[in-house]
Formats: structure tokens, C-alpha cells, sequence
């Protein structure tokens, strides 16, 4: 099995020299990508530029979609337009999107446009807190089934579950879910997962884990049974997504 390895640039970097300079990085070291499934999400504006770069690491996606088609709305990026860039793959519902208003059920119909329109949805998913009485399960429950509504049992093997809890972003190792927290969080997203869509089916989605993994914590957080990666800030600097690639390739 190949792991997943997804980069989510978020709203950076602030110039497309900077852009150029961490996909330089990258290339270098694309043999190492190649043995996983590696993905980057780049802001919009530099979805031509990475998309030009990509084919010897990975696949192109973005970090949210539209579910507007071509029309009067501006301000929208739409889902042709993102197919045109080479887009594959899309991060759907992160918690920074839920911040700022999207709810399960937008969500849900996000990640049934982008498989309409064969592109892989990342759905993101993740408890604020994760307090001691463990209403956390509740909450993921929730979002899982609230996000996921919909969805058939044939779309389960393009599915990619991104499991990343609030409390575990954009801080250091450290601060990461430990990897026994973590197996435990994905025995529990594959039970829902399986009431959702059976056993066969839910053993087809990939349940992948962000928040804060860096190459210091990326080996142990794999024998967590998390298939992969969602990578914020440590996505941004080439050394530290390498080391995170050749972490997971050394598991
Ligand atoms: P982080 O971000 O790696 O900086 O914690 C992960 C994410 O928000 O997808």
C-alpha cells in the first residue's frame, strides 16, 4: 500500500518566486514522492504553476470547490476551471472553511460534486476539544455522517477521510495527537464508516491524519494506521515535506 502525502499550502506562500523556490525543493526529491500517493493543494493562483511542475511527484488539488457552475458569481472559482488546471483532488470542509461558516450538510454537497465530476474529495473532519468524558466521539460522529451524506458505496474508494482534530493544528510535534489517541480515533472513524457503508466498502476509504505532523512525529504517527498525511505548515518548506516523505517511506 502506498501512503497518502498531501500538502496543503493554505493561503501561502505570499509570492509566486517563493512558490517556485519550494517546488525546486520538491523536484529534487521526486523519486521519494513518486513511491507515495503525494498530493498538493496550492492556493488558486498557483494551481497553473505547480500544476506545470506536479506530474513527476503527484497530482494537483485544491483546497475547496465551487458548486457553482460558469455563470455571474463573482469571486467563484468553479469546478471546470480547476479540472482545466489539472486539479484531481480537492480538500473539502476543512476546519479554517468551517470556521468561516461552511456546515456538514454544504459540505456533504461538496463532496458529492467533486465525485460527479471525478475529482477526489479530501473531507476533512475533526473535534474542537478533545475532553476527558470523550464527547469528542459524538462530535466526529456527526460531522462524519453529516459531511459524507449521500455518498454511495461505489464512491468509497476514491474517498480520502481527512482526520484532523482543531486543538492539533498549526502548533509543532509536540503538540500532535500521540499515536495511540490517534489509532484509537480511527478504529472509531472506520466503525462509523462501516455503519455508513458496510464493512467491504468503508475498508476502501483512506483515513488519513493532519494536525501539526512534522518530520519529527511523522514514523510514529504512521503506526497509528493512519494511511497518510494532511501537512500544513511543515508542507512549506521542501526539507521538512522530504523528511516527512522519507519518514513515512522508512515506516
Ligand atoms: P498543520 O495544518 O500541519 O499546520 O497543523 C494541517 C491542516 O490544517 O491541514
Amino acid at each position: 500500500m502506498k501512503y497518502i502525502l498531501a500538502a496543503n499550502w493554505k493561503s501561502h506562500p505570499s509570492s509566486k518566486d517563493e512558490a517556485k523556490r519550494l517546488l525546486v525543493g520538491l523536484s529534487k526529491n521526486s523519486d521519494k514522492f513518486r513511491k507515495l500517493h503525494t498530493i498538493i493543494a496550492p492556493p488558486n493562483t498557483f494551481l497553473e504553476l505547480v500544476g506545470s511542475k506536479i506530474k513527476s511527484m503527484g497530482i494537483l488539488a485544491s483546497q475547496d470547490i465551487s458548486l457553482l457552475s460558469k455563470g455571474t458569481y463573482t469571486g467563484e472559482t468553479t469546478v471546470e476551471m480547476l479540472k482545466g488546471q489539472g486539479v484531481m483532488a480537492s480538500i473539502i470542509g476543512h476546519s479554517e472553511r468551517r470556521k468561516l461558516g461552511e456546515t456538514n450538510s454544504l459540505i456533504s454537497k461538496k463532496a458529492n460534486q467533486a465525485l460527479k465530476e471525478g475529482i477526489a474529495p479530501i473531507v476533512c473532519v475533526g473535534e474542537d476539544v478533545h475532553d476527558t468524558e470523550g464527547n469528542y466521539f459524538e462530535v466526529l460522529n456527526a460531522q462524519i455522517r453529516g459531511s459524507l451524506e449521500g455518498l454511495k458505496k461505489t464512491d468509497a474508494k476514491k474517498l480520502v477521510v481527512a482526520y484532523e482534530p482543531l486543538w492539533a493544528i498549526g502548533k509543532s510535534a509536540k503538540d500532535a495527537m500521540q499515536p495511540n489517541d490517534l489509532a484509537q480515533m480511527i478504529v472509531y472513524i472506520r466503525k462509523v464508516l462501516t455503519e455508513m457503508f458496510g464493512r467491504a466498502s468503508a475498508d476502501q476509504v483512506a483515513i488519513i491524519y493532519g494536525g501539526s505532523v512534522e518530520p519529527g512525529n511523522a514514523k510514529e504517527l504512521l503506526g497509528s494506521g493512519a494511511q497518510g498525511f494532511l501537512v500544513g505548515h511543515a508542507s512549506l518548506s521542501a526539507k521538512s515535506f522530504v523528511e516527512i516523505a522519507k519518514a513515512m517511506l522508512n515506516k
